[in-house]
């Protein structure tokens, strides 16, 4: 498997729903009814404009919306496990006419987009929750999320008339068009994505440079779309993300940019849905570790490797799986049970509660679960925060 041009993305060609910028003004100044967006159907919409979400052209349709729940397809049979709708309270629903072209606003009231509406359908939640989330548990997140969110959904085609924002992150932007044209330049035909929504800790630094043996390149793409309120923000693990990669990464072996999609926590799902999306952004290879994607314990640590295997090669992407790693005291390094002999006690095991509950007293982890540079920004986070 190669990086190849624009025609190998997922179920086709890479498809873009960009505004040509000499209509843009024109179709501004047209009326039609405004629908506001959530900052999650705002990252969506960008998302399937810009070809992250290929071959998806709009929010889906029923039969689509039904199809992926039940059976983790759209209706023409391409692979897509988690639902992209377009959410609306039941009154904005019934203003809304269907064949209407419609604006789409985002919550700062800036117009970004503009969607036919050619249905709109009642939104079966707790089928949702159970088929996405595996629960109905209103404290799952996702689940939460899906709960709170309108009753309706719009569905149709969509067009994107301007990119939302990604301050402070400019530098570290590139859409999927972009990363293949860079991968090109660069001259690498095999590239691993990350997906993460943490600080990279020793165990993420372990599995990227393991990949990093069999692969020309690392796309280290950090979610910064909305993500749960305990989760460390975007811009604080962006410098963390950039001190580790000047102190311990390969220059020419890593690129980072952002990924502006939104958090599901949906586990096995969400680990499909990432594969799917890194394989849009030109990736050969892409890692899922343990519990990827997961919050608590509604998942299995390797349920969400084993469905993303399941689908890998007829999405084209070639799924790394590793296990659970930690630092070993007698083997002096990282290691997984695949590769030490020792005992829990000759191993260090933090867990994510943990470390929050040593840095909120302003203790670093030890350098060997995390990077004393990375440890630093940590710190400086919380020690402004409090
Ligand atoms: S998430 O988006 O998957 O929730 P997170 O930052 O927690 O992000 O994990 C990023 C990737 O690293 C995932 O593929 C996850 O499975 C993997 N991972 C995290 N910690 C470990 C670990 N200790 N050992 C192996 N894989 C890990």
């Amino acid at each position: 498997m190669e990086v190849e041009n624009l025609q190998d993305a997922h179920g086709g060609p890479l498809v873009l729903r960009l505004s040509d910028p000499t209509k843009t003004d024109e179709m501004l100044q047209r009326n039609g009814p405004v629908i506001t967006l959530s900052r999650r159907s705002l990252s969506d919409l960008e998302l399937i404009a810009t070809g992250g979400f290929s071959p998806l052209t709009g929010f889906m349709g029923k039969k689509d919306y039904l199809n992926v729940l039940s059976h983790m397809r759209l209706e023409n049979g391409t692979v897509w496990p988690i639902p992209i709708t377009l959410p609306v309270q039941k009154a904005e629903a019934d203003a809304i006419k269907t064949g209407d072209a419609c604006f789409l606003a985002g919550e700062d009231g800036v117009i970004y987009g503009m969607m036919t509406v050619e249905e709109k359908y009642q939104a079966d939640k707790e089928r949702e929750a159970l088929c996405v989330y595996k629960t109905t548990d209103k404290q799952h997140p996702g689940v939460k999320a899906l709960l709170n969110q309108g009753d309706w959904y719009l569905a149709g085609p969509i067009v994107l008339l301007r990119r939302p924002s990604h301050h402070p992150f400019e530098d570290v932007y590139f859409d999927p068009t972009e990363t293949r044209k860079m991968f090109r330049e660069l001259g690498w035909k095999t590239v691993v994505g990350f997906q993460t929504r943490n600080p990279v800790h020793r165990a993420h630094e372990y599995i990227q440079k393991c990949a990093l043996e069999l692969v020309d390149g690392l796309l280290l793409q950090p979610l910064v779309g909305e993500t749960k309120s305990d989760d460390i923000p975007a811009d604080v693990r962006m410098e963390s993300y950039k001190v580790l990669i000047e102190a311990y990464y390969p220059k020419d072996r890593v690129r980072l940019a952002v990924y502006p999609g939104a958090m599901r926590y949906a586990g096995p799902r969400e680990a499909v849905l990432h594969a799917i999306v890194r394989k849009n952004y030109g990736c050969t290879h892409f890692i899922v570790g343990r519990d990827h994607a997961g919050v608590g314990d509604y998942y299995g640590t390797y349920e969400a490797q084993e469905l993303a295997g399941q689908y890998a090669e007829e999405i084209g992407i070639e799924i790394l799986k590793f296990d659970h790693s930690f630092y070993c005291r007698k083997c002096q390094g990282m290691a997984s049970a695949k590769t030490c002999p020792h005992r829990d006690q000759d191993r260090l095991l933090l867990s994510g509660t943990k470390v929050r509950e040593m840095l909120r007293k302003g203790i670093a982890p030890p350098p060997e679960f995390t990077r004393p540079e990375v440890a630093d920004v940590l710190l400086r986070y919380l020690g402004r925060k409090e």
